[in-house]
């Protein structure tokens, strides 16, 4: 009737008779997350009003106030003076009426032929693309820092093992480029990805684009997309970009945890193939004589975010009908946590690798006990003619012997071996020695000397062209 408000609701206008429950307005409202988008946000907003101009929908004054007005807000946002309120629910809101509030009707003009469930999904894709580039230039420098150190201390022996049991001696390097190859892997995933999520949403409207004669290719050029989505009620509904985001984060973090793990084991006292730098340690406060790899276990612990990161988002999407619901707002935080922790992690991961110190005596120590030539006692009459499983049964023989003598196979005589097999010779020492066993496996991806360096040329290969994509 005459009497009814006309719009007593700050957000909603003609629709709403009341003003919004103070604790469903709480429960409703994203800007503390969604502030992050702001960039974005107006980037995407400029590309519309431009397109909105072009076609004549808007006019070319209205184009210029909106462009002034963005100019402004976003200095203020980036100087951090700019007030986020969560009355006005989210980033898309609170930018509208500041621009509404600096520019007046222009203001209103501008969300002309647009909803926010096209912004809003042109943003996290915007925000996606900048966050792989991101996080992938600091993997690619964590990978640049590998193979200093493959380079400096690459030819050191060590064990490599297998159920944590010592196995066969490699050179560092080798093991260190195995972390490469990794990596190597993760920073490809997460650049197919930006691939795949970089076509606009924008145009899409609520669902089923608009009245209006954009220009959908426009935009998506102007914002540096690929091209338009083909299809509005996808446009709006997909988030399957993000759980490939999360999806490539949860495996770089699985592997960073790999690595973490193996510092931690590396550091300890019983391994001690490693000193952390004092700056990537901490002490104990009851404990004077400890030095902790925390980092390292923080980077373990912290690998848990982007797996649950995708959990969440995968939960939340899974049972949603198209189109847009208002669920898929809670997708920010988990992806905004993965991506924050993931970096820190590569930050950490990278500081901890340049400056941790080697101590190649003890890994070579390491090499001594463990019976690790074992398998070359077998290849060495392998290489004699005896058939290999038969050699592996002799070679067995010669542990268990060494075992009962509380000796390395090295201490056995050599009538011990002849014992066992007739073929053993008296050079079988001298084929034993850790460096001959290395240099022997002179086999494409293995650990002589020359593959090592044929590896460090292919993954510097693969680091140049993944650099070329960033
Ligand atoms: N803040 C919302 C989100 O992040 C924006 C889209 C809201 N759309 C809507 N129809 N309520 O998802």
């Amino acid at each position: 009737m005459s009497s009814h408000p006309v719009s007593s609701h700050p957000l909603w206008g003609g629709r709403f008779s009341s003003a919004p429950d103070e604790v469903a307005a709480r429960f409703s409202a994203s800007v503390e997350s969604d502030s992050r988008l702001a960039a974005e946000d107006i980037d995407g907003s400029l590309a519309h009003a431009r397109m909105l101009a072009k076609q004549g929908v808007i006019s070319g004054e209205d184009l210029a106030a909106i462009e002034c007005g963005f100019t402004e807000l976003r200095s203020e946002i980036e100087a951090d003076a700019f007030k986020w309120d969560p009355a006005h629910e989210d980033v898309h809101l609170n930018l509208e009426r500041a621009l509404t509030a600096r520019i007046g009707d222009a203001g209103k003009r501008l969300h002309t032929a647009r909803s926010r469930n096209d912004q809003v999904a042109t943003d996290m894709r915007l925000w996606s693309r900048k966050a792989v580039t991101r996080l992938t230039s600091e993997l690619l420098a964590l990978v640049e820092v590998v193979l200093d150190r493959v380079r400096q201390d690459g030819e050191h022996l060590l064990p490599a093992y297998t159920h944590l049991q010592r196995a066969q001696p490699v050179r560092l390097g080798h093991h260190l480029l195995a972390w490469v190859a990794m990596w190597l892997r993760d920073a490809d995933r997460l650049l197919d990805a930006r691939e795949r999520l970089n076509f606009s949403p924008l145009g899409a409207g609520a669902l089923a684009t608009t009245t209006f004669p954009i220009d959908r290719a426009h935009t998506a050029a102007a914002l540096g997309f690929r091209a338009p989505m083909w299809n509005s009620l996808d446009a709006v509904s997909s988030r399957d970009f993000l759980l490939e985001l999360l999806g490539s984060l949860s495996i770089l973090q699985v592997h960073l945890s790999r690595v973490a793990e193996e510092l931690v084991l590396w550091s300890s006292q019983e391994f001690a193939f490693v000193e952390m730098s004092d700056a990537f340690a901490t002490g104990s406060s009851m404990m004077p004589q400890k030095k902790n790899p925390d980092m390292a276990e923080l980077i373990r612990g912290k690998s848990s975010v982007a797996p649950a990161a995708f959990l969440q988002v995968a939960m939340m999407l899974k049972a949603l009908p198209l189109t847009y619901n208002r669920d898929m707002q809670e997708d920010k935080d988990p992806v905004f946590r993965a991506f924050d922790t993931s970096l820190d992690s590569l930050i950490v991961m990278r500081g901890m690798l340049a400056s941790l110190r080697f101590k190649p005596s003890r890994m070579s120590a390491a090499l001594r006990d463990g019976f690790i030539e074992a398998t070359d006692v077998a290849d060495y009459l392998a290489g004699k003619g005896v058939p290999f499983r038969e050699a592996h049964a002799c070679s067995g023989k010669l542990v268990a012997a060494a075992v009962q003598a509380g000796c390395t196979l090295l201490d056995l005589p050599l009538a011990m071996y002849q014992s066992v097999n007739a073929a053993f010779e008296a050079d079988v020492f001298e084929s034993l020695a850790a460096e001959a066993m290395v240099e022997r496996r002179d086999v494409l991806g293995g650990p002589a000397s020359a593959r090592v360096q044929e590896a460090l040329g292919l993954a510097g290969a693969e680091l140049a062209v993944l650099k070329q994509r960033l």
